[in-house]
């Protein structure tokens, strides 16, 4: 924003309703995905609310200094920074994560990769005769590319008798993940650690899950901008071709599992073809595949053999 126009936003006065009119109006106009939920979160951000009392306080009338915040921030969503990364936060199996450039920004889809290492954890303990009551008592899990820690603490959350360690090679994304371990209350049960895939991570473990780089870089040019220009290219390449990552991570997942141990990794959009053939006798046994709410092959899981 120029000086000139910020120093009129400063001087005029603008109500809750004309604020998000405009911010809405500016994010269409740049063809901004879901513009009109992306202006209301800038909004919220800015005024420190929520959506009911939006709504219920429409001619509410901003503070000048808001009112500039609020339109300096719907111009960095118009030119394609994520709203996640404006705001700060985004949500995760129920919790508030921090989410800085230098984490994937947790996706929905994501949730399913802990869906079905609870149900294969459950399962497994139907088969061994025992109630599936899960606690995870003594179970130690690796979470590969923690990122921003998302997985490790929806695990730690519902297993808590568990262990977590969370590695990434970034030590950045690392010091995000400590905060949001401690900001969700599990700081005492996830350990973080600066290794590439498994290394280091040193324990016989019974879950390994992972949702691994696996994006194309010859599909740079095709994402969204918001993905491209702005998400760190650690977590979103697997290597040319997306799927270069899983050979490597498979293979030291079945060095570290115990036998009967689970591996549960998240799928890119078409890596199940690439992926399936790695999880065979003799190592890997159980294979299944789950779809997530758009069709897509998503989750693969197996157990150690
Ligand atoms: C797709 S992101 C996933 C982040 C988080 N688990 C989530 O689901 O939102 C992949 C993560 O793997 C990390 N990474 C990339 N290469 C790695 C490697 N060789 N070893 C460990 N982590 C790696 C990246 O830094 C990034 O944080």
């Amino acid at each position: 924003m120029t000086d000139k126009a910020s120093a009129r936003v400063n001087r005029e006065t603008i109500d809750v309703r004309t604020a998000l009119k405009r911010g809405i109006g500016e994010l269409r106009n740049a063809n901004v995905p879901s513009y009109t939920l992306a202006a209301e979160l800038l909004l919220l951000h800015v005024l420190g609310r929520d959506r009911a009392w939006l709504y219920a306080h429409p001619e509410e009338v901003l503070p000048g200094l808001d009112a500039h915040r609020f339109l300096s921030l719907i111009l960095r969503r118009a030119s394609g920074e994520p709203t996640q990364y404006i705001t700060g936060k985004q949500e995760f199996w129920g919790f508030e994560f921090e989410v800085t450039p230098d984490v994937l920004i947790p996706r929905p889809e994501t949730e399913h990769v802990i869906e079905v290492a609870l149900d294969r954890l459950a399962l497994r303990e139907i088969r061994a005769g025992r109630k599936p009551t899960l606690a995870g008592d003594g179970l130690e899990i690796v979470d590969v590319g923690t990122g921003s820690g998302c997985i490790a603490v929806a695990l730690a959350k519902e297993l808590p008798g568990a262990r977590v360690v969370g590695t990434d090679i970034s030590e950045a994304a690392l010091a995000v993940a400590r905060r949001n371990a401690a900001r969700n209350g599990f700081a005492d049960r996830i350990a973080f650690l600066n290794s590439s895939l498994l290394g280091g991570a040193g324990v016989e473990c019974e879950l390994v899950v992972s949702n691994p780089p696996y994006i194309g870089r010859k599909e740079k040019e095709t994402l969204m901008r918001e993905v491209r220009d702005h998400e760190p290219e650690l977590a979103l390449y697997g290597g040319e071709e997306g799927y270069e990552f899983y050979a490597g991570l498979i293979a030291q997942a079945s060095e570290t599992l115990k036998p009967g141990g689970l591996l549960v990794l998240e799928l890119g959009h078409d890596s199940l073809p690439a992926v399936q053939p790695l999880l065979d006798l003799p190592h890997w046994t159980n294979v299944g595949v789950t779809k997530d709410l758009a069709g897509i092959d998503r989750v693969i899981a197996a157990e150690k053999a």
